[in-house]
């Protein structure tokens, strides 16, 4: 096993692999109150599909759940058959980076802890010739909330996420990729400890349970639980900023 096979087993298990929550989303997609009937949107680095069930349940429109990690989608397809919203949602392993939708027909781009994949300006560039005229997206982005951070913080972020911007530079970088900016919101810590973290704890134990002997899976646990850790002690200096705007 490698390390990404540990890290799939870890994040295999869970129903988001992000700190979000239901309230957060619900919270953002009501500033976007003039969507058409049935609209078409694209839930991007989808994961579990979380957001797609919700923005499917929501809209009743056509929401299309983009994956790369291709177990994720089989997942999600199951739960939306079992869910009764088959009908609403479509789920596709996809590169986000190169989605196969046609241009200008989206009404809503949606992506929680998933844009830094593709870089925060990068990827609203890449996704805005995507939406119909003046059409929305709602994005959430780890953002830097002071100007000093500890020690350990910087250490931390400079080695894991060096792109992390604060939030004047990414409001900058929404403009700049031709979005007019609606309104951003910093998710409460709930959405990490309740919603993430603590999910997540159970499970990265049971990796440690299941591969004792195992270096590279107990070298995974580690560098999970640090994240965990430096959030508990750190937490307050930076955040998931939802960022929600509108084509310019
Ligand atoms: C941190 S997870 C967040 C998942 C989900 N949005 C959530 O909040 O639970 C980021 C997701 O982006 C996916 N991803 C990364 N690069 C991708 C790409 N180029 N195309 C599609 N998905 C991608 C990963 O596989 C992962 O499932």
């Amino acid at each position: 096993m490698d390390e990404m096979s540990y890290l799939f087993e870890v994040f295999d298990r869970m129903t988001q692999t992000g700190p979000g929550s239901d309230a957060s989303s619900r919270r953002a997609l009501r500033r976007f109150s003039d969507l058409p009937d049935r609209p078409r949107i694209a839930d991007f680095g989808c994961g579990p599909g979380r957001t797609s069930l919700l923005l499917a349940r929501e809209t009743q429109g056509e929401v299309i759940a983009i994956e790369s990690h291709a177990p994720c989608i089989d997942a999600l397809a199951r739960r939306a058959e079992r869910e009764g919203l088959s009908r609403y949602l479509f789920p596709m392993v996809a590169d986000m980076g190169q989605p196969p939708i046609a241009p200008k027909s989206l009404d809503l781009i949606w992506s929680e802890g998933a844009i830094y994949f593709l870089g925060f300006q990068r990827g609203l560039e890449l996704w805005r010739p995507l939406l119909k005229t003046r059409a929305g997206i709602a994005v959430t982005e780890i953002t830097w909330l002071t100007d000093h951070p500890s020690p350990a913080n910087d250490r931390f972020w400079r080695r894991e996420y060096p792109a992390m911007q604060s939030l004047a530079a990414n409001v900058a970088a929404v403009e700049q990729a031709g979005y007019e900016l609606i309104e951003t919101f910093t998710l409460p810590p709930e959405d990490w400890s309740l919603h993430y973290y603590t999910p997540l704890q159970v499970s990265i134990d049971q990796l440690r349970a299941d591969h004792p002997d195992e270096p590279l899976a107990q070298q995974c646990a580690a560098i999970l639980q640090a994240e965990i850790d430096l959030y508990g002690a750190h937490g307050t200096e930076y955040g998931y900023v939802f960022y929600l705007a509108r084509m310019a």
